[in-house]
């Protein structure tokens, strides 16, 4: 037996032994060049701590407050797809890890439990993760079932107006299970091409001719507040506020999507400072260690989502896995604030860490 992970990168090398190798690098690859993948971690890696000595730190508070939900510290769970190729269990796993963990799950639109297995699986705190399909009744069936089953939020993915091109997946001819929530109402077709249904349903599917107006058909359906997962730029930080929003998400989809995209904590303070405060602002993208999750909240993220260590921990050990996955971070991200001089998360600054760029100059 493979010895106990002690960090959330044994997890990932746990799910490559435990997956069938298509469905290991579905979880695990990104886009064309896989730049932007590599990039995600390793600018983390480039970020260095001003550690403060001979503060008080016998107590430590993790805990944060995202739209009004305290959570027992700032690491939320992306929304990703098909946690059953992981796990029979699937999403209500990862959704019972979530409760214990007292921590938030966002759910992905191309789930394989439905909303209401997940609504009834756990009392955890649940955003419902959208796209915008052609069809916009579709959509706008699947956000009434999300605000019935007590989903606290929407997040609107934008980065996704097509797929990104995923050639591990083209290699592998990977097929994707349907759509659990919509079952009935999609077909899927398998492209000749590439020998995948993903890329073909898709792009068949999505609504690539979504924008900025359609925020407000979107706020017309629904009560819920709105994020909007895969800002980048300061350009879109300030549409995003202007149109209303309740959060942003800085992201690029966990590098799925545009490759060459910057590593989003490195697109992070341009955001913050954009957005001066007006909303929250979230991000995710290869954050693995407590000490990532420190330097985002240091650039001005409020709470971190994680992706992929979900899934590996999910496919490695099931709801236990995840549990252990995000008590894992947890853990870590406390030794650094007590290492760093910080009793609790109001206390991470901006002058608690150094980025490339200040070292240079
Ligand atoms: C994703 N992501 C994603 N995002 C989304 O909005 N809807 C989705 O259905 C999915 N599905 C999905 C599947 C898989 C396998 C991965 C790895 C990612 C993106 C996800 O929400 C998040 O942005 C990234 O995963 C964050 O990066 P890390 O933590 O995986 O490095």
């Amino acid at each position: 037996m493979a010895a106990e992970p002690v960090n959330l990168n044994e997890f990932q090398e746990l799910a490559r032994l435990a997956l069938p190798k298509m469905y290991y690098d579905f979880y695990a690859g990104g886009a064309e060049d896989e730049h932007t993948l590599k990039e995600n971690v390793e600018a983390f890696h480039r970020i260095t701590f001003r550690p403060r000595i001979l503060v008080d730190v016998s107590r430590i508070d993790l805990s944060t407050t995202i739209l009004d939900y305290k959570i027992s510290a700032p690491i939320i769970i992306a929304p990703t797809a098909f946690h059953k190729l992981a796990n029979p269990e699937g999403e209500v796993a990862t959704a019972r890890a979530a409760a214990s963990c007292n921590t938030i799950m966002v759910l992905s639109f191309t789930s394989s439990s439905t909303i209401e297995e997940v609504a009834a699986s756990s009392n955890a705190v649940r955003f419902y993760q959208l796209y915008v399909f052609k069809k916009r009744d579709i959509t706008a069936t699947l956000v009434q079932r999300a605000e019935r089953n007590g989903f606290k939020a929407l997040v609107l993915t934008a980065d996704t107006p097509r797929l990104g091109r995923r050639e591990a997946d083209i290699k592998n001819k990977m097929i994707t299970p349907p759509l659990k929530n919509l079952e009935g109402l999609l077909s899927t077709k398998v492209s000749s091409d590439t020998g995948s249904n993903f890329e073909a349903d898709a792009n068949e599917t999505m609504d690539a001719s979504l924008s900025w107006k359609d925020l407000e058909w979107l706020r017309s359906i629904t009560n819920l507040p709105i994020l909007i997962k895969g800002i980048l730029t300061r350009e879109d930080a300030i549409k995003a506020v202007e149109v209303g929003v309740a959060g942003i998400i800085v992201s690029n989809h966990g590098a799925r999507q545009l490759d060459y995209s910057p590593a989003t904590i490195s697109a992070l303070e341009e955001v913050v400072h954009a957005v001066k405060g007006r909303v929250p602002i979230l991000m995710d993208g290869g954050v693995r260690r407590g000490t990532d999750v420190f330097k985002a909240l240091a650039l001005g993220a409020q709470a971190v989502l994680i992706g992929r260590p979900v899934v590996y921990g999910l496919a490695a050990k099931g709801e236990n896995g995840v549990r252990r996955v995000i008590e894992m971070l947890k853990d870590e991200f406390e030794l650094t604030m007590a290492l760093t001089g910080c009793p609790s998360v109001k206390h991470i600054t901006r002058n608690h860490v150094r980025t490339e760029q200040e070292r240079i100059h």
